[in-house]
């Protein structure tokens, strides 16, 4: 494999500027994005499935790996009252994230690695469409670096490519979170499974 995948922290390839449009929150946008970043032509079928499926946010907002911005700013604009905290690894994804957040004007959106963020924060949404292809066993740990911060009440709705494994992350999770915690499949649709984590309310 080449070592400019999409999650590396600083991709090889040139750091060319394009204008895509895309559509989101029901309206076209023009969005920057570059080589060496996640799904750079537009927007993932993944994430398009996620984001039809996921009630409005609230609260505390996290969005894990977020690319270039898509779930993050679709998540600011629903919820303007609250915080979106979207973090990544590439550093080329997190520059493109907060322009294109601020581009639209949001100001609610905070964009980082992921230790930039309070490690006392809890979330009470959180969004991912995460990088399974990472690993099993680094997605299993970045799921339990956060996935564990949920708020009480709180929810985690996830996107998963059902050939890429989403019925055994959805058996794992259920083994590795608290046995009042509930793991749902929501939905199903494309080649995809949205996965809702929830914790119950105190
Ligand atoms: C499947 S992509 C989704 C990107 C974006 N949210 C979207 O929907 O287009 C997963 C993202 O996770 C990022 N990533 C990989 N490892 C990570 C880690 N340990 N912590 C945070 N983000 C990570 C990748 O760089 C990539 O941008």
């Amino acid at each position: 494999m080449s070592s400019d995948h999409y999650f590396s922290a600083s991709p090889a390839s040139a750091d060319e500027r394009r204008t895509i449009s895309v559509e989101l929150n029901g309206r076209a946008r023009k969005i920057q994005t570059a080589a060496g970043i996640f799904s750079p032509s537009g927007l993932d079928k993944g994430t398009e499935v996620l984001l039809k499926y996921v009630p409005t946010p609230r609260g505390r907002i996290l969005d894990i790996g977020c690319g270039w911005g898509p779930i993050t700013i679709t998540a600011a604009e629903q919820s303007p009252e609250s915080r979106v905290y979207g973090v990544d690894v590439n550093e080329r994804s997190i520059e493109l994230a907060r322009l294109n957040a601020q581009n639209l004007g949001l100001d609610n959106v905070v964009v980082g690695r992921p230790e930039s963020v309070d490690p006392e924060l809890e979330f009470d949404t959180i969004w991912s469409n995460p990088p399974i292809r990472i690993g099993k066993d680094a997605l299993h740990e970045l799921l339990l670096q956060w996935l564990p911060r949920l708020a009480p009440g709180g929810e985690a709705w996830m996107v998963v490519q059902k050939n890429l494994g989403s019925d055994s992350l959805q058996k794992w999770l259920v083994a590795q979170l608290p046995g009042d915690w509930n793991v749902t499949r929501e939905a199903t649709a494309k080649a995809f499974r949205v996965l809702k984590v929830s914790r119950p309310a105190r």
